[in-house]
């Protein structure tokens, strides 16, 4: 294991830092290095398949960073994470077995929210420990940070207690998850993220048809949408619907339905969104007659 007991104090153990190599400097690549060098965790080298931008080397002299995959003579760490695109992980999986050597000390993770650890299987056939390692972000070249989010993780367990340590190392949090499940999970996270991304498209939209330009919707919907977050990790779903269809409303959505006659698609998004809605406030108050009237008008 690559965190060792390095000595014991009276009530707690001290273990040494991992040693970390990272394969890929794409987006998660590099905000994972940005971070580690911030908490000081140890990286001793960073790989990039078609080379490192001089501005990395220039930013972390003291780093080993290398074209394409390490070598046999190469610094390797006893964690390492595989950072690349979800498509080309069987394939990197299957050179670093062929390049480097494994045992129970060398540890390899990746960090796809779909793939789980089995991908990484001739690592682990050649004595290496695996698991996935899935930051819930949405990460980009300006992510410096993995502070108060969390990742998902399943593989060896001890290999995951050692995780849990890294997440917390980095301000973050960490769940285990069943390999099975991490489609799910991951279909959640992509709506979470893309489809709030989809919904300000909508009200951007809906308020052009008002004329109401597109800065000016966003500026002022999205302290809105911050505080019906807040309200839903609150209180949860169910409660955390309020407006006209929670409240039974007819004569509003009547005159919303009205006022996107001139957009039949962004009516029917409308409606479809709507209906959902309808389903929530039932949850919440019982069906009601309003609510039967609200059903049809968006049906
Ligand atoms: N971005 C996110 O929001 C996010 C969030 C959570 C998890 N993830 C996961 O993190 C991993 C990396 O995603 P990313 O967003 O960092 O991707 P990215 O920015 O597109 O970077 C992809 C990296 O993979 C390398 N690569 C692609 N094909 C390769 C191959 N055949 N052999 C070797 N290297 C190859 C690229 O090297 P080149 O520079 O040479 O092309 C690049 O370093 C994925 O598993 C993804 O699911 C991403």
């Amino acid at each position: 294991m690559w965190i060792r007991k390095t000595h014991t104090t009276s009530d707690r153990i001290v273990m040494e830092e991992p040693r970390v190599s990272i394969i890929g400097l794409g987006q998660v690549g590099m905000a994972l290095l940005n971070a580690f060098s911030k908490c000081s965790i140890e990286v001793v080298s960073a790989f990039n398949r078609s080379g490192i931008d001089p501005s990395v080397k220039e930013k972390f002299p003291n780093f080993f960073f290398g074209k394409g995959f390490p070598g046999q003579k190469d610094p390797i760490g006893d964690l390492i994470i595989v950072a690349v695109s979800d498509d080309a992980i069987t394939e990197v999986a299957k050179k670093l077995s062929d390049l480097l050597t494994f045992d129970e000390h060398k540890n390899v993770i990746h960090c796809s929210g779909t793939h789980s650890s089995e991908i990484l299987k001739p690592l682990k056939e050649k004595g290496g420990k695996t698991a996935s390692f899935h930051p819930i972000k949405a990460i980009t070249r300006n992510t410096v940070s993995f502070e108060d989010i969390w990742f998902d993780m399943e593989g060896d367990e001890e290999l995951l207690k050692t995780l849990e340590q890294l997440a917390e190392k980095l301000g973050a949090s960490s769940f285990r998850v069943e390999p099975e499940a991490k489609p799910f999970l991951h279909a959640s996270a992509v709506a979470a993220s893309n489809y709030l991304v989809v919904l300000a498209d909508l009200l951007s939209k809906i308020s052009a048809l008002g004329n109401i330009p597109e800065h000016t919707a966003i500026k002022a919907l999205a302290p809105l949408m911050k505080n019906t977050l807040s309200n839903i990790t609150e209180l949860g779903v169910t409660d955390a619907l309020t407006g006209p269809i929670a409240r039974g409303d007819v004569q509003t959505i009547e005159k919303h339905l009205q006022s996107l006659d001139s957009d039949p698609k962004l009516q029917a998004l409308y409606k479809t969104l709507g209906r959902e809605a309808v389903q929530i406030a039932e949850r919440k108050k019982g069906v009601s007659p309003s609510l039967s009237t609200i059903k049809e008008l968006l049906s």
